[in-house]
């Protein structure tokens, strides 16, 4: 055993001889923050359940994908990049989000990060002050709340009304922005609904910020997941848009994380600093790799998640019809259903209630007040497994009462 250095034995033995702490104080931007309701479901689901509570889809990562990064593995260096992530990356990010643009967005618009949440955390707490107001959406996924606290920004909330089949409510939308507002949050398509804000409602949404200095964060992870006609972005109508996206969802690549921020070179400027302080950069490996998903074999198999995923929300909504007999919101991307369980009681409550019969499902509720009544169900499984699930939700909900 080597010898420890001597100034590095002092240090030890000077901090051995320090009181014990035995309570430990976060930071105050920590209280208050827990982990995700989801997460605490999961972790007291039983065994052999099935969850349809995840929001990660199954399928095999495109095989021009990993045939690159295994290339890049056994070939090439992979070091540090550029915290603003690899040139040939960021030129085909700039190229897909100018699609439909009439000027093209240019690769110093492009921040790459370890997923479009690293992309979210990082514009986040690049824009807000303290004190500043952060408008997010009712109902709206789980990570935006947290972060918007943890900037120290109040968060005010417009509507997208579960009685309207969660459409924007357009009145909710302009009474909450305020002179204090500094950053609007869209997802378009929406989770936890699955539903997209359509090209009118962005115009009207844009209108009402024409003139301000607001921001909008456009998190854009299920673009490619629609059904009928690709969703509209916002940044084709308001300049002062940050889009956040990545693979996770449209190469199955969650567990590679690689997203990205695009928007105007100012901000995107700040975001990179924030980005090179949480992280360097993304993976070179995934990096690299993730060029290979805009090749058009890469976008083939996007497209071909697309038909299947399709196929299964048929599954999903056929089962829900036959087993269930509930009003549901299918929504026209993602890939979740709203099903309505108003008439059992609390979501969380018929949540927890289910996973007796080993089902996992998301409790509307924690999504926000228009949630409440329904459960996130996900359809990103085999038919099979999506079947069997329904069946287990109507098994359990026959063993509850009506409220
Ligand atoms: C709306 C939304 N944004 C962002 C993310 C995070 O994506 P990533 O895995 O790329 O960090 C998710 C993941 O579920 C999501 O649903």
């Amino acid at each position: 055993m080597s010898a420890e250095p001597e100034g590095h034995r002092s240090v030890s033995s000077h901090l051995s001889s320090l009181p014990l702490k035995t309570m430990f104080k976060p930071a105050d931007r920590m209280s208050g923050i827990k982990k995700s309701a989801t997460r605490l479901l999961f972790d007291l689901a039983p065994a052999g359940s099935i969850n349809l509570g995840l929001g990660e889809p199954d399928f095999v990562v495109p095989e021009v994908v990993r045939r690159e990064a295994v290339r890049v593995i056994e070939g090439e260096h992979n070091g540090y990049t550029a915290n603003s992530g690899i040139a040939p990356l960021k030129e085909k990010i700039a190229a897909y989000h100018s699609e439909g643009l009439a000027s093209p967005i240019s690769t110093r618009s492009v921040c790459v990060t370890n997923g479009a949440e690293e992309a979210i955390f990082a514009v986040m707490m690049s824009i807000l002050n303290p004190g500043d107001e952060a408008l997010l959406p009712d109902p709206c996924y789980l990570a935006y709340q947290p972060i918007a606290e943890m900037a120290g920004a109040p968060q005010k909330y417009y509507k997208l009304r579960a009685a309207n089949r969660f459409q924007l409510d357009r009145e909710s939308f302009a009474g909450a922005v305020s002179e204090r507002t500094k950053l609007v949050i869209l997802n378009s398509p929406s989770n936890p609904t699955s539903c997209s804000l359509s090209r009118d409602d962005l115009r009207f949404i844009a209108g009402r910020l024409a003139g301000t200095d607001i921001y909008v964060m456009a998190d854009e992870i299920y673009r490619e997941f629609y059904f009928d006609e690709p969703p509209a972005s916002i940044s084709e109508f308001y300049d002062k848009t940050i889009i956040v996206s990545g693979l996770s969802k449209s190469a199955s690549m969650t567990g590679w994380r690689i997203g990205w921020a695009v928007g105007p070179e100012d901000p995107i400027r700040h975001v990179t600093v924030m980005h090179q302080y949480i992280s360097s950069c993304a993976s070179a490996i995934t990096q690299k790799a993730a060029v290979a998903a805009f090749s058009d074999e890469g976008r083939q198999a996007t497209a071909a998640m697309r038909v299947q995923l399709k196929q299964r929300r048929d599954v999903m909504t056929g089962a829900i019809d036959r087993e269930l007999g509930l009003p549901y919101v299918a929504g026209d991307g993602a890939y979740y259903v709203m099903l309505d369980v108003s008439r059992y009681g609390l979501s969380e409550d018929v949540s927890m209630k289910l996973l007796e019969s080993r089902v996992i499902t998301v409790p509307g509720g924690a999504f926000g007040s228009e949630g409440e009544g329904f459960l996130r169900l996900s359809y990103c499984f085999e038919p099979a497994l999506i079947e069997q699930g329904i069946k287990r939700i109507a098994q359990g909900l026959r063993g509850s009462s009506e409220s």
